[in-house]
């Protein structure tokens, strides 16, 4: 049973405490009061350092699109490292990953890799600003666009630091310069009116609006039509660029979110599944602006961006399997596993009477405990304040599946994989009724 002061997972925190500050590298997948370490997986399944094994329904917050060690994309990146691992020319792995996702997004015609999700966000952001010639990105109040600079200004400011309702303050949060704030506009998620005019008070200024169309942090707020058509009439009428960011959203339909909203971006910033498990990132968008910025024939392309592992073999190998692998039946059966798990989760609160609430699209799903909040940060933040009793019962209920065979993201997330099988989601279902029924034991 977790916590366990006798496991291996246990000790091995310890040690890692030594040389790792907090015991690792990655905040998101800290834990109180430590952390599982894992050794292995197994398709759908997760092994920990203590032989426990967890149906896995994070997926590695996404990347993982069919699970674990598919045999495929084993045997791809097992090929490709006995031929080549690392070299300073193109490769042929290159282009055909770029075939496949330039085939697959409407607004990507031409694209170029990276090894992160920060990285392709952080590019797209300079190529806005390069095109363009200025200065200004809107983005919304609490989305997460990675850790550079300008893209982490405002994903978490405190409320001190908020500024009014109807014009809120670029935030610098720790460790970013001033200056970059100062090229930041910020604009409150779906608010039609506000956002359109702030956005038109700063046309001249601005190069481009970032968004992801799932918003993660505001438990998976969906970006309105209505407020997506805005951002694409006023970054038009601006002459700025639409940015999609797509490094976890990407999953929402098999011509990406892009395509199931049925707007088009100017550019697209991708990550987590084209990598087929592998670290990746990268930019794309269509041919005018990207030949514009990143043609280096006849001398220096106007926006340089080198790379020493840009477009690895490795990840190129594994990207274009996992992606052929998730054709259109592939993306067919996994959202109807994601619409199994809402439907059940759905059920349960109604049968248990706890309040809380299920989102989510496709393989992306949520089950946030409290009453619905609005669709704003300030919103979420604020319900989030009114209620710091609900913080023992997510807890509460993410330590139930812990310990019941389910591996989640604490807040409430699940993030399927092809691995997963209806009786997997069926499993997953009945721990979280019998999790439910034990908050509700807890609360009486
Ligand atoms: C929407 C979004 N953008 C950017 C990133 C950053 O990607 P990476 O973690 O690969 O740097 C993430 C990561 O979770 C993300 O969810």
């Amino acid at each position: 049973m977790f916590p366990d002061e006798s496991s291996a997972s246990w000790a091995l925190h310890q040690r890692a405490l030594r040389t790792l500050p907090g015991g690792n590298s990655r905040h998101t997948v800290h834990v109180e009061p430590y952390p599982l370490y894992a050794v292995r997986g197994e398709g759908a399944r997760i092994i920990d350092a203590d032989g426990v094994s967890r149906l896995d329904c994070i997926n590695n917050y996404s990347s993982l699109i069919h699970g674990h060690n598919h045999p495929e994309i084993v045997a791809a990146i097992s090929r490709q490292a006995e031929q080549l691992i690392a070299v300073s020319m193109p490769t042929e792995a290159e282009v055909e990953l770029a075939e496949i996702v330039c085939d697959r997004l409407p607004g990507v015609e031409q694209i170029r890799f990276a090894n992160s999700g920060t990285e392709g966000v952080m590019m797209a952001i300079r190529a806005a600003r390069a095109y363009t010639g200025r200065p200004l990105i809107a983005k919304i109040e609490g989305s997460y666009h990675g850790s550079s600079e300008t893209a982490a200004v405002s994903s978490t400011p405190g409320a001190p630091d908020w500024g009014p309702d109807d014009a809120p303050c670029a935030v610098a949060e720790s460790g970013i310069g001033p200056g970059a704030a100062a090229d930041v506009l910020v604009l409150h998620m779906n608010d039609v009116e506000g956002g359109r005019r702030r956005l038109r008070a700063n046309a001249g200024r601005l190069a481009g609006v970032i968004i992801d169309p799932l918003v993660k942090y505001l438990r998976y707020q969906a970006a309105s039509a209505e407020f997506l058509e805005m951002l694409r009439e006023e970054t038009r009428a601006a002459g700025a660029l639409l940015i999609f960011d797509e490094v976890y959203s990407l999953r929402l339909g098999f011509n990406g979110a892009q395509g199931a909203v049925g707007v088009v971006p100017d550019l697209t910033a991708l990550g987590k599944i084209i990598g087929g498990g592998l670290p990746v990132g990268a930019l794309g968008g269509s041919a005018e602006i990207m030949t514009t910025l990143f043609d280096p024939r006849g001398g220096p392309a106007r926006l340089a961006h080198g790379g020493t592992y840009n477009a690895n073999p490795l990840t190129m190998a594994a990207g274009a399997v996992a992606m052929r692998l998730f054709d259109r039946a592939a993306f067919d059966r996994l959202s109807a596993l994601g619409d199994r798990l809402r439907a059940g989760l759905r059920e349960i609160v109604s049968i248990t009477g706890v309040e809380a609430y299920v989102r989510g699209q496709a393989s992306i799903v949520g089950l946030f405990q409290g009453a619905e909040t609005g669709q704003t940060y300030r919103d979420v933040m604020r319900a989030r304040q009114a209620n710091a009793n609900l913080a023992p019962r997510v807890e509460l209920f993410f330590r139930h599946m812990l310990n019941h065979g389910v591996l989640m993201g604490a807040p409430g997330f699940f993030v399927l994989s092809t691995a997963l099988t209806e009786a997997d989601i069926d499993f997953v279902l009945d721990q979280a009724l019998a999790g439910f029924r034990a908050i509700r034991g807890e609360a009486a």
